[in-house]
């Protein structure tokens, strides 16, 4: 498949705007470029397959360019460094080959290490609303919870929910190669995870039917780092599939609309339990009222 790469020069103003857009149109990664002091920024974005043809939240593209195959992240793996987030884990962006052969992958300072090496369209773990919603899920009781994870790229979260001790986790997403690349990322991280895994599985939350009046079907806890505007769609479906009592973590939100995500929430029955804000992003702790 090839990446293609499109440049768009933006109002610095538009920047956070525009950047949320091309996530939400399916950006595997955003670069932001000086746009030379004149009050623009230069952003380029790139795209597997295809790009979006016409402007993006209001801009039109000024470069649209295929660019050969590579491992771009191949050089920051060489450089990159185990980083902690939370209070219990340490994650491990670098090669699988560089990452040294401890077993028990339990760092000095008793952090647990979750290996998730960086590939262009999954990241690391590294960006805010990753830490954020790891960080609200190490506030929360996951024993024995039965998880969803919504969006699961490289299965990050769904590691975390496991080691915090969840009797089962579901994790899927839209993007094919997610699941396959989450599965490799389990074997990877197999001695923590004490050879557990998630159920894993590409595709949409229709694919787990109509969870209304199904207790069967019933989630303790969802975790959704999704863009809102690419959840929205599906947000009725998910809380059908919640337990009253339920809990849900929803990040991947930009602060500024952070108000309005809370308010729609709270309109279809959910209250705020917390909130983690980091950068420009938020994310939130929601309880589904009983
Ligand atoms: C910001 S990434 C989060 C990845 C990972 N959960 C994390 O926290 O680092 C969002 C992921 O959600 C997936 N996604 C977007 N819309 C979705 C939807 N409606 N249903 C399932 N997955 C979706 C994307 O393909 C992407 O892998």
């Amino acid at each position: 498949m090839p990446t293609i790469r499109v440049t768009y020069v933006v109002p610095e103003s538009l920047e956070d705007e525009v950047v949320a857009t091309l996530w939400a149109r399916g950006t595997t990664g955003v670069q932001v470029l000086d746009g030379g002091g004149d009050g623009a920024v230069r952003l380029e974005a790139w795209f597997e397959g295809e790009a979006p043809s016409g402007p993006v939240g209001g801009v039109e593209p000024s470069g649209v360019e295929e660019v050969p195959d590579a491992d771009w992240m191949a050089p920051y793996r060489a450089l990159a460094k185990p980083f902690p987030v939370g209070q219990r884990l340490l994650l491990d962006p670098r090669d699988p080959d560089d990452a040294g052969t401890d077993p028990s992958q339990v760092s000095e300072s008793g952090r647990t290490t979750l290996r998730i090496p960086a590939r262009a369209a999954f990241g690391t773990g590294s960006h805010e609303s990753t830490r954020l919603a790891l960080e609200l899920l190490e506030a929360t009781d996951v024993r024995d919870a039965r998880v969803l994870d919504v969006g699961t790229g490289t299965g990050v979260l769904a590691f975390a929910a496991l080691l915090s001790g969840a009797r089962e986790v579901v994790a899927f997403d839209v993007d094919p190669a997610a699941p396959l690349h989450a599965r490799t990322n389990a074997e990877l991280n197999r001695a923590p995870l004490s050879g557990r895994r998630p159920l894993l599985f590409a595709g949409t939350l229709a694919a787990l039917g109509d969870g209304a009046g199904r207790s069967d079907l019933a989630f303790d806890l969802a975790l959704v780092n999704v863009i809102p505007e690419e959840i929205a769609s599906d947000l009725s479906r998910l809380l059908d599939l919640l337990a009253p009592g339920s809990r849900a973590i929803f990040s991947g939100i930009l602060a500024e609309h952070g108000p309005r995500v809370l308010a729609g929430l709270a309109e279809r029955g959910l209250r705020p339990v917390a909130e983690r804000a980091a950068a420009e992003w938020v994310a939130f702790l929601m309880e589904r009222r009983g």
